[in-house]
């Protein structure tokens, strides 16, 4: 009896752990949305997890903007429409707070109390879409700029308003979205509001493939073409050269005035796949093993990892190190670092300068140093790493 008693209370103590770390959030469907014409790829409401803030947190906000991907043509696009990528029908219903969105302070010491915003992705443009005609053939809707904008404002009724602090952020496509919204977000806020900027893994690079073919730069321009994104791109970017081109941090983040704070491994796994040695420029797939595992890359294929850092920070140089500018560049492979626990904050999560992520961030929103820190030694020489392992 005092037996089956212990191993109850250790089966429960180990659920209770597993459960602190993470815990769910229901999803609210912006329907008022969709009189203004702000709606996902297949026309349906937008959507977003709220957690509100409390205490000392009450008038503080955290507007996160989730990733996957982009849609480039309308092929692509109506491939997208039906998931849940592209339609809030297809969403789940709750989605997993962790790390940054945690509400406990041993979890989130910084934010945990703040009111904390999850929206889901369904436009396929990062949010910077705005086309009026919809084809009645495809049904297909580009309005993710409208839905950045219908989410702010209905943020704002709900007391964003009286924000005192707010920071717009997002990871992957979302980290996109908040180095190419930053400056659109202030101008949404009070003049009276603390307002960041922080993107997680949205530093994608203008690289050649491992066949030296221009993908990703071919790929961006449908992107901004389908969805008539320049207008909403930086105008001293577009001023210079094709609105395409200007959906890369790497050719408009000098122009951002509004402080932001970049989270990325140099050795991106979302790039490395996508960007570095996507399927079509891997035809035998010689590279399929390493791009999930890194452990398994030969050496010539690291070597050519080894040169993709290289360039990943040649494209970082146009981001200046005024103080009110941060960095976190990690010499890892992983994507997103911000949502999870084990990335975030952990005894045994990635560090720099004996710096976790967490604190990084938090010391630079609140201005108790300045954190500007990429990683001078390459793979693997950093053991605090996550490194991703694909199935
Ligand atoms: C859409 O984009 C994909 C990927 O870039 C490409 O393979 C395909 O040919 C394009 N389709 C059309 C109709 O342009
Ligand atoms: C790193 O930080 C931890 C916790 O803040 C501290 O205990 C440790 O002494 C630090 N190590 C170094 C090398 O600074």
């Amino acid at each position: 009896m005092e037996g089956m008693m212990r191993v109850c209370i250790v089966l429960v103590g180990i659920l209770s752990l597993l459960s602190i770390e993470a815990y769910e959030v229901g999803l609210t469907f912006l329907d008022s949305a969709v009189a203004q014409g702000a709606v996902c790829l297949d026309g349906s409401a937008p959507a977003y997890h709220m957690d509100k803030g409390f205490g000392a947190g009450i008038d503080n906000w955290l507007v996160f903007f989730e990733g996957g991907g982009w849609c480039n043509n309308v092929t692509n696009c109506l491939a997208r429409r039906d998931t849940r990528l592209g339609s809030s029908k297809q969403m789940l219903t709750t989605e997993v707070f962790s790390g940054m969105f945690h509400n406990k302070p041993r979890y989130n010491p910084d934010f945990y109390d703040w009111n904390r915003i999850k929206v889901r992705y369904c436009d396929g443009a990062s949010f910077t879409g705005d086309v009026e005609e919809v084809d009645p053939k495809t049904n297909l809707h580009f309005r993710g700029a409208r839905i950045f904008q219908a989410v702010i404002e209905d943020l704002l009724e709900k007391g964003m308003k009286n924000a005192k602090n707010a920071m717009l952020a997002g990871c992957s496509a979302g980290g996109l979205t908040s180095i190419l919204q930053c400056d659109n977000f202030r101008s949404l806020l009070p003049a009276t509001t603390k307002v960041k900027c922080l993107s997680d893994a949205g530093f994608f690079i203008n690289a050649k493939t491992i066949i030296g073919t221009s993908q990703i730069e071919d790929f961006y321009a449908d992107v901004v073409k389908t969805h008539g994104s320049a207008k909403v791109l930086s105008p001293a970017c577009t001023s210079k050269m094709s609105p395409g081109l200007c959906f890369f941090p790497q050719n408009m983040v000098q122009y951002i005035e509004t402080p932001i704070f970049l989270i990325n491994a140099a050795y991106d796994t979302w790039q490395v796949k996508n960007i570095l040695a996507p399927g079509v420029a891997d035809q035998k797939g010689t590279w399929r093993e390493c791009k999930l595992d890194i452990t398994k890359c030969s050496s010539a294929q690291l070597d050519i990892l080894q040169g993709y850092r290289q360039e990943f920070l040649q494209a970082l140089t146009g981001f200046d190190n005024s103080p009110s500018r941060g960095m976190f560049i990690n010499s890892c492979y992983s994507h997103c670092q911000t949502g999870t626990q084990e990335t975030w904050l952990r005894n045994d999560s990635p560090l720099l300068s004996n710096t976790t992520i967490a604190k990084a961030v938090g010391d630079w929103y609140y201005e108790r140093g300045t954190f500007q820190k990429i990683e001078d030694c390459q793979y693997p020489c950093d053991k605090t790493c996550h490194n991703r392992v694909f199935e």
